[in-house]
């Protein structure tokens, strides 16, 4: 199946582009510079979250570029300790004030689980969660909503039960930790994959030093981090890099003049699982903030 065109199609008929830019984490904190040279490179889908505590910065390279609020499709996340009725209102609240707009375009919930108990108080705490999120559409608040870290089970748990359908998750995605099952179910059910980490954030060995990469990258004449991002788009999956070198910035949209064969496909699907980031949604669970409410 061809997965790469002009952009991807998500399930209520709104379009997103083929590549978006990540803005975790310190790097952004007082420096805007990074975000305004990925505007001017032509990025316009911006990922952040409450947790990065990018908002700010982002928000205000928007609004130094000069350019409209409704060319920019920004993502962001509530936190585990923002989940819940009262959490979940509050956060979007906190998050528009900081990102300094009347309205997101996409609000995801950031991770399915507030502990890895082997309970099922997880599934109401969604809920709840996502009812919240639902009003804020109906509000005009959020135009869409989104979830992020939610595997089979959680984002089921979400379409059985939800009015507003999510048009996207966002998943650990890259060679050594490609997550197909998860990728599959999202992608059976009209649910837009995103992935987060899609350059494996240049581990040594497992990215860096891969000799599998390194010899594709060679073929192709291209670098390890741009064949990352084309196995991200030739499996359908929206990749959205962090670069803060314009060098980087530029080569991660330089990626559409070359196409990895279905074999290479495969051995990259097939790499060792032996490269991620190391939080599971189910069992381990990321700290919570020590403070919240100062963010
Ligand atoms: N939903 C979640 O739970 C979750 C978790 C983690 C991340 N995310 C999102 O995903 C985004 C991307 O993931 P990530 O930040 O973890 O890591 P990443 O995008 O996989 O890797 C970022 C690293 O790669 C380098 N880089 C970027 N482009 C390069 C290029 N063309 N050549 C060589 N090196 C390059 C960057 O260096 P420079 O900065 O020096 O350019 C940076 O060190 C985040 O920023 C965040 O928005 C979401």
């Amino acid at each position: 199946m061809d997965f790469v065109k002009d952009v991807y199609t998500l399930n209520d008929g709104s379009t997103l582009p083929m590549i978006g830019y990540g803005t975790y984490n310190e790097e952004f904190a007082d420096n805007v510079k990074p975000i305004r040279e990925a505007i001017d490179a032509g990025y316009r889908f911006f990922d952040t979250a409450s947790l990065y505590e990018t908002e700010r910065c982002l928000g205000q390279a928007i609004r130094e570029s000069g350019l409209p609020r409704e060319d920019f499709i920004i993502e962001t996340k509530l936190w585990i300790d923002e989940m819940g009725a009262e959490g979940a209102k509050k956060a979007l609240e906190k998050s528009l004030k900081r990102l300094g707009t009347d309205y997101v375009d996409i609000y995801m919930m950031h991770w399915p689980r507030e502990t890895g108990e082997l309970d099922e108080a997880w599934k109401e705490k969604d809920l709840e969660t996502w009812r919240v999120m639902e009003e804020a559409v109906r509000e005009g608040k959020v135009k869409r909503l989104g979830l992020s870290n939610f595997l089979p089970h959680h984002l089921n748990n979400i379409l059985e039960n939800c009015e507003i359908k999510p048009v996207v998750d966002q998943l650990e995605f890259h060679p050594g930790y490609s997550q197909e099952a998860a990728v599959r179910f999202c992608q059976d059910n009209g649910v837009q994959p995103i992935a987060w980490s899609p350059l494996g954030r240049g581990r040594e060995n497992a990215i860096i030093g891969n000799a599998i990469l390194g010899k594709l990258a060679e073929k192709y004449g291209k670098s390890i981090q741009q064949v990352n991002l084309r196995f991200a788009l030739q499996k359908g999956v929206l990749p959205i890099p962090k670069a803060t070198s314009r060098e980087h910035i530029l080569a991660n949209l330089d990626v559409f003049d070359f196409e990895l064969m279905q074999d290479e496909l495969w051995t990259l699907s097939c790499m060792p699982q032996n490269t991620w980031l190391g939080e599971h949604p189910d069992f381990k669970i990321p700290t919570k903030r020590s403070n919240p409410e100062n963010i």
